[in-house]
C-alpha cells in the first residue's frame, strides 16, 4: 500500500519534472536543428558551371562576401582563378583557361565554399588563314572547335571579296577584284584573321573552231600535227581538206584514215582542216 503510493508519487514527478524539461528541451533541440540546417551561406555566387577557351578570361562578380575570400583551381593547368575585392564585401572572380581540360574552381570565404565546373575548350581555329582566290572563283574556310554555332565573319563585303557564312564549319570567299585584304572569323570567343589575295581570273584562251576535233589527230600525227605516220603540218587548209575529203570517199577497208575520216561531217573536216592550217606553219 505506501509502497503503491510511493511509487505513485514517484511516477507523478518523474511526470511533472518531465513536462517541466520538456519546453526547454525542445528549445534545445530546435537551436541546436537550427544551426544544423542552417545552410553555410558563403559569397553569392549563381554560376554552377563556365565555359571558357583557352587563353580566354571569364569574369563573375561576386557579392555578400564575408571576411577575406580565397580561390583556388583544383587544376591549375587547366584553368587559373583569381580573386579582386572591390569592396569589403564584393569583387569580381576571373577565370582564365590555359589548357583544354576540366577543373573545380572554388571561392571561399568566412562562411563557407562555394564550387563550380569549369570546362575549357580548344580555341576555335580557321583554316587556310592565308587564301589566294581568283576573280569570280570561290573557295572555302575551314571551321574548326567553334564556340558556338553561330560563327561571324567581317567585313562580309569588299570591292575585293565577298565572304560569308555557309555553315557552322564553313566560310565562303569569293573573289571579286584584284586587291588583298582580310576577313575576321569569330564564334564569340575567338577572332582568327585570315589573310585574302584575290588575284585576276586565269584567262582560258577561247576554243578555237575545229581545235578540238584535230586534237584527236594528234594522236596519230604528233601535237599540232607536227610529227607521228605522215607530218601534216605546214599544209594548206584546202590541201588538208581535200586529202581528208578522199580519204573519206575511200573505200579501201585497210587505211586507218580512211575509216577515220569517214566519221566525220564535211563541215567537220572543213574546221578540222581550216584550224590545222592555221598551226605551226
Ligand atoms: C589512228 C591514227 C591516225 C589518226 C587518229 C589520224 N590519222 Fe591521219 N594518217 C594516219 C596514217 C597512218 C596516215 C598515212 C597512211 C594513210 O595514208 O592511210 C595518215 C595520213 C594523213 C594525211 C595525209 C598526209 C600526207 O601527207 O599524205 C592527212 C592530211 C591526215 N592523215 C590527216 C589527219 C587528220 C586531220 C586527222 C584527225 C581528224 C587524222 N589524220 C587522224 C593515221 C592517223
Amino acid at each position: 500500500m505506501f509502497l503503491t503510493r510511493h511509487r505513485r508519487a514517484s511516477q507523478a514527478r518523474t511526470r511533472s519534472s518531465l513536462l517541466r524539461v520538456s519546453p526547454m528541451s525542445a528549445a534545445v533541440l530546435v537551436l541546436v536543428g537550427a544551426v544544423l540546417a542552417a545552410p553555410v551561406v558563403a559569397a553569392s555566387l549563381s554560376t554552377t558551371s563556365m565555359t571558357v577557351s583557352v587563353g580566354e578570361t571569364a569574369t563573375r562578380s561576386v557579392t555578400s562576401v564575408s571576411g577575406t575570400v580565397t580561390v583556388a583551381s583544383s587544376n591549375a593547368e587547366v584553368a587559373s582563378a583569381s580573386y579582386r575585392a572591390s569592396s569589403r564585401t564584393g569583387g569580381t572572380l576571373a577565370v582564365t583557361g590555359v589548357a583544354p581540360g576540366s577543373t573545380t574552381v572554388s571561392l571561399r570565404d568566412r562562411n563557407g565554399t562555394k564550387s563550380f565546373a569549369v570546362r575549357v575548350a580548344a580555341p576555335m581555329t580557321v583554316t587556310p588563314t592565308e587564301l589566294t582566290v581568283g576573280v569570280g572563283a570561290s573557295a572555302s574556310l575551314t571551321v574548326a572547335n567553334a564556340a558556338s554555332e553561330s560563327i561571324t565573319v567581317s567585313p562580309t563585303s569588299t570591292t575585293v571579296f565577298a565572304a560569308r557564312v555557309a555553315s557552322s564549319t564553313t566560310v565562303t570567299v569569293t573573289g571579286v577584284g584584284v586587291g588583298a585584304g582580310s576577313i575576321v572569323v569569330s564564334d564569340g570567343q575567338t577572332k582568327v584573321t585570315v589573310a585574302i589575295t584575290v588575284t585576276a581570273a586565269a584567262v582560258q584562251p577561247p576554243i578555237v573552231k575545229g581545235q578540238l576535233l584535230a586534237s584527236n589527230c594528234y594522236q596519230c600525227h604528233g601535237t599540232y600535227g607536227s610529227g607521228g605516220f605522215e607530218s601534216i603540218d605546214g599544209a594548206s587548209a584546202s590541201e588538208i581538206y581535200s586529202q581528208l575529203k578522199s580519204y573519206a570517199a575511200s573505200t579501201s577497208a585497210n587505211s586507218i584514215m580512211a575509216a577515220h575520216a569517214a566519221g566525220y561531217t564535211d563541215a567537220q573536216l572543213q574546221a578540222i582542216a581550216n584550224y590545222l592550217s592555221t598551226v605551226n606553219k
